[in-house]
């Protein structure tokens, strides 16, 4: 392998909610260390040439006409789902029950898993994603293989199901917590340690599995408040559980259960009150917004509700967009991206744009992971990540926010094109996809 790798192209470089880099005819330059390539210069593509002149070993990846943006970063999905994706949904719960758990209790088989993981790697892998935060089923080979399979940064967990679970995923307390403290133990900062939700977890089980992750450096996961049955059904259980009977809401059952902190990704968060949401930003925990999840059942979501991102950016809490598949049916970050921007502007006009989507895809995933000095976007020192999302639109001048909206606009008129428009995908200068 050369010492040297160059990619020349136009890049869009997301910095922030509001400010987006375009590089254009631009040129990341990177060199090999132990663990893949880092950039160590980015400049016009004609300086590139005069400094890859004097190097022996070199590479250049041609990707000039092209568009690239970083890889993308899903902070919450569940591997396990990918083909209840697209199954007849009602509601959360009944598509749970009815769908998905049926579905899930099939990975007890470790070569039914192993099969499903390589498949499923390389689909995400094809739709640019490079990393994220990502759920098993309850057995312990679901979180294996994906390590084994997965191409990217990956934090993943065993769902924890100890009650209200159907018999044929139901676990007892002692082997949930036996798990969670092995694989906690075996994985450390790569393990998320994740209760389905309070209505499948104990609180024991909880407590014990967040002693562990803080214990290993592990992240914790799980799903808050993502529609309103589903809050009426957790406050009605732990009205019963002795040291429960006083709380009032959801957030404060996980606060009891020492679950928030910097290293806690919550799904959703529809339905929070400012007293939740004010705890939340306290401990610094995040929330993995799922737009295409939780939009409306004719969007093949389950039509929980629209998060509120305005409101949590505003309380500092820290949060990322999210395929939540299968709850999502789409693979595609670039749909999550397209599914945000149409229901917030549905809703508000002129609330959000395709940059603040992107960017909300990149480097706040890759923060909430603690990558950010790594991965997320284009910066000396970073790694070599990068999707090409095809061909330059055509205008002299565009802006990033304008190229993008081309893009996926263009491809939105068909929505399952999301997948062709990624052309090429990198990781770390090591892996790549190539559809050329
Ligand atoms: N809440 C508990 N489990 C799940 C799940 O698998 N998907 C979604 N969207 N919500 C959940
Ligand atoms: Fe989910």
């Amino acid at each position: 392998m050369s010492l040297y790798k160059a990619v020349y192209s136009n890049f869009l470089n997301p910095i922030s909610d509001k400010k987006c880099d375009f590089l254009e005819n631009y040129a990341l330059i990177a060199k090999k260390y132990a663990n893949g390539y880092k950039i160590i210069k980015i400049c016009p593509i004609k300086e590139a040439d005069e400094f890859l002149k004097t190097k022996r070993s070199s590479e250049i990846i041609y990707l000039e006409d092209k568009i690239c943006v970083p890889g993308f970063y899903d902070t919450h999905f569940h591997w396990v789902q990918d083909e209840v994706r697209e199954m007849p949904k009602d509601n959360l719960l009944d598509w749970l029950s009815n769908h998905t758990w049926p579905y899930e209790a099939k990975f007890k088989s470790k070569t039914f898993a192993k099969n499903k993981s390589r498949e499923f790697a390389r689909k995400i892998f094809e739709n640019g994603t490079i990393g994220g935060a990502c759920y098993g089923s309850i057995h312990k080979h679901s979180v294996d293989t994906a390590f084994e399979t997965f191409v990217g940064d990956y934090v993943v967990g065993n769902v924890l199901m100890t009650m209200n679970s159907p018999d044929y995923l139901l676990q007892k307390e002692h082997k949930a917590k036996e798990l969670v403290t092995e694989l906690s133990k075996k994985y450390k900062s790569k393990y998320a340690m994740t209760p389905r939700f309070a209505i499948t977890t104990d609180p024991d089980t909880m407590k014990h599995g967040a002693k562990e992750a803080k214990k290993n450096s592990s992240f914790i996961q799980t799903h808050l408040s993502e529609t309103e049955n589903e809050i009426d059904f957790v406050m009605s259980i732990y009205k019963e559980i002795e040291g429960f009977k006083d709380v009032k809401s959801y957030t404060e059952i996980y606060d009891r259960c020492n679950l928030l902190g910097p290293k806690t990704i919550m799904g959703h968060g529809i339905y929070l009150s400012q007293k939740e949401l004010k705890r939340l930003s306290q401990t610094r925990t995040a929330i993995a917004h799922c737009p295409t999840s939780n939009a409306p059942l004719k969007q093949k979501g389950l039509g929980s509700g629209l998060f509120d991102f305005k409101k949590a950016s505003k309380m500092k809490i820290r949060w990322s967009l999210a395929s939540d598949i299968g709850g999502g049916p789409y693979l595609s970050m670039l749909d999550v991206m397209n599914s945000f921007v149409a229901q917030n502007t549905k809703k508000e006009k002129g609330s959000t744009n395709y940059s603040q989507a992107l960017f909300r895809s990149t480097l706040a995933g890759a923060t909430l992971l603690g990558l950010e000095k790594e991965s997320g976007n284009f910066m000396q020192g970073k790694y070599l990540s990068f999707t090409c999302l095809g061909d330059r639109p055509k205008g002299s001048s565009l802006k990033a926010n304008e190229i993008l909206t081309k893009i996926i606009k263009k491809s939105a008129k068909n929505r399952h094109l999301y997948q062709d428009l990624v052309e090429f995908c990198a990781y770390r200068g090591v892996n790549f996809m190539s559809k050329y």
